[in-house]
């Protein structure tokens, strides 16, 4: 008798956990170092509690942890159903779990300690960044093996994504780490001055573009139909917006460097691809939207899918607002203002979070051979507590962002300023209490999300049947 071919849905469960518990860490650390921007004394004059050290806490735990999780966990299991096989390796996979796993606990180790490298998004120092790479590597040969060997002749375009995302990160990862090191735990970066800013930022807003948007995408292109029961609204639309956006991302990063020691050229170069940017951006959200035509009272009963178009909805305005804000003249206004971190929360709170959240409840049942979650009431619930949330996070942002800008740039007749900068801080501190409202929502949605899991996960037999791949073959 022939035996039953089943997918690799444990390591998958492996991230669907780590997803939830990193979640509520890095979300945990960004609610606590905002109370601190509210009140300075919460960091007990000990070094490792500081605001500078806890701050790339937050922003690692939060994108790689969290969103790394999410990724590498709905990747292999997108890229198995797609391809209807198994992933191309077992323990490459579980390799990939562990490794990663130890990644998140070195930087969370070495963070606080003040071991860094100083770039933002790039704060680990070498011997954590060649660990990264072999990680990443592993995970490129398990997702692209796993393509190779698939039955189905079409490659669906989540896996385009979700592919483009594995293999740029690698190459900005490699790049934008090359560094001398003189000793373990220092190095020295072997770009300087203008060349590293730019290099940086070409990392850094390509990390935007590939890791916080890109395999997002891949999600929303398999989830977004699989939730709605309908068909992705235009496939044509799919494959134009996937040329499209890898293409433009990578031209601008510079909208983070206006009004430096960077080339003038170079700076409006960065302006011009960022407005651009805006039309395959919103090709996608449109694509992923309308996916629900036809369908769109699913919306009255479904939290879950509540969650995906409110995180097409942020999506689709914080690619509004980006195109915006690298506009030179608003730049001088938004920039080091907080407008800044209420653009960053739209994009990485209320898309990337939201698509992952609702991604997690679609997947969570099938991973468990059940046919929905434990509580539908306690998912619509989270998404209420949440989207108020973020909403109060963002607004709060803009507002003491664009006050800030303002306060900043106000001068008297006679040339001098009109306000000191510590009297714009004073006015700011209401918003910050507001934000960490905000964020503390958002936090304890997520312990409503560690409720139902832990209670759709007890629903299930153990130990869970695996599931076997269909034999018939689509075309
Ligand atoms: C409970 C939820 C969250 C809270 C309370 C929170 C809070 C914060 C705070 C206070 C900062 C520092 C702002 C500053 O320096 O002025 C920050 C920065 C940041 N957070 Fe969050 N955050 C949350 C969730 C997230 C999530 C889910 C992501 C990404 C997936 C994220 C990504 C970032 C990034 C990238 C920055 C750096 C922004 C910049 O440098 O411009 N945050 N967050
Ligand atoms: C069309 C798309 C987008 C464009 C053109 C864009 C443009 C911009 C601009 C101009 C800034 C301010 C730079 C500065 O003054 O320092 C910025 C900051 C930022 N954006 Fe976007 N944005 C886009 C979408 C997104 C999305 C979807 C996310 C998150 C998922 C995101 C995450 C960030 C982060 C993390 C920063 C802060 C970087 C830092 O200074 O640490 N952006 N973006």
């Amino acid at each position: 008798m022939e035996t039953v071919r089943t997918y690799n849905d444990k390591v998958v469960r492996q991230f669907t956990v780590a997803t939830i518990l990193w979640g509520i860490v890095g979300m945990a650390v960004g609610a606590f170092i905002a109370a601190q921007l509210a009140w300075p004394a919460l960091n007990f004059d000990i070094p490792w509690l500081t605001y500078s050290r806890l701050r790339p806490l937050h922003t690692n735990a939060v994108i790689f942890a969290f969103g790394g999780c999410a990724l590498m966990g709905t990747a292999f299991y997108v890229v198995q159903r797609t391809c209807q096989a198994r992933l191309f390796s077992d323990r490459l996979a579980a390799f990939v779990f562990w490794g990663w796993q130890l990644v998140i606990v070195a930087v969370a180790i070495t963070l606080p300690l003040g071991i860094t490298q100083s770039k933002e998004y790039a704060e680990p120092e070498w011997p954590i960044d060649i660990l990264i790479a072999i990680v990443w590597v592993a995970f490129g040969i398990v997702f692209f093996g796993t393509i190779v060997k698939r039955r189905v002749k079409h490659i669906y375009v989540a896996n385009w994504f979700y592919g483009a995302f594995i293999i740029t990160v690698a190459v900005l990862h490699i790049v934008n780490n090359l560094a001398l090191p003189v000793g373990l735990w220092k190095s020295y970066p072997v770009y300087s001055g203008a060349v590293d800013a730019m290099v940086q930022w070409w990392y850094g807003h390509n990390a935007v573009g590939f890791f916080l948007t890109a395999g997002f995408l891949g999600m929303m292109y398999y989830y977004v139909p699989k939730q709605a029961q309908r068909p992705v609204y235009s496939y044509r639309l799919s494959v134009v917006h996937f040329w499209a956006l890898i293409s433009v991302y990578m031209w601008a990063g510079p909208h983070h460097l206006q009004y430096t020691a960077l080339p003038d050229w170079a700076q409006s170069l960065g302006m011009v691809f960022s407005l651009i940017l805006l039309a395959p951006s919103w090709g996608g959200m449109i694509n992923g939207m309308m996916t629900l035509s036809g369908a769109w009272h699913k919306l009255r009963t479904d939290p879950i899918l509540k969650f995906m178009i409110v995180s097409l909805s942020f999506y689709g305005m914080s690619t509004f607002e980006g195109p915006m804000m690298s506009i030179k003249t608003v730049n001088s206004l938004s920039h080091y203002t907080d407008w800044t971190i209420g653009h960053v929360h739209a994009g990485a709170l209320g898309w990337v979070a939201f698509i992952s959240i609702g991604s997690l409840y679609c997947m969570i049942p099938r991973l468990l051979g059940l046919s929905g979650m434990y509580s539908t009431r306690a998912i619509d619930l989270h998404f209420w507590i949440a989207t108020i949330g973020v909403v109060v996070y963002i607004a709060s942002m803009w507002i003491a962002g664009v006050m800030q800008g303002l306060m900043w740039r106000a001068t008297n007749p006679d040339g001098t300023l009109t306000y000191t900068f510590i009297e714009s801080v004073a006015q700011t501190h209401p918003f910050y209490i507001t934000r960490l409202v905000g964020g503390l929502l958002v936090l304890s949605g997520m312990f409503i999300m560690v409720w139902n899991t832990a209670k759709t996960w007890a629903m299930a037999r153990q130990p869970v049947a695996a599931v076997p791949i269909p034999t018939v073959v689509a075309a």
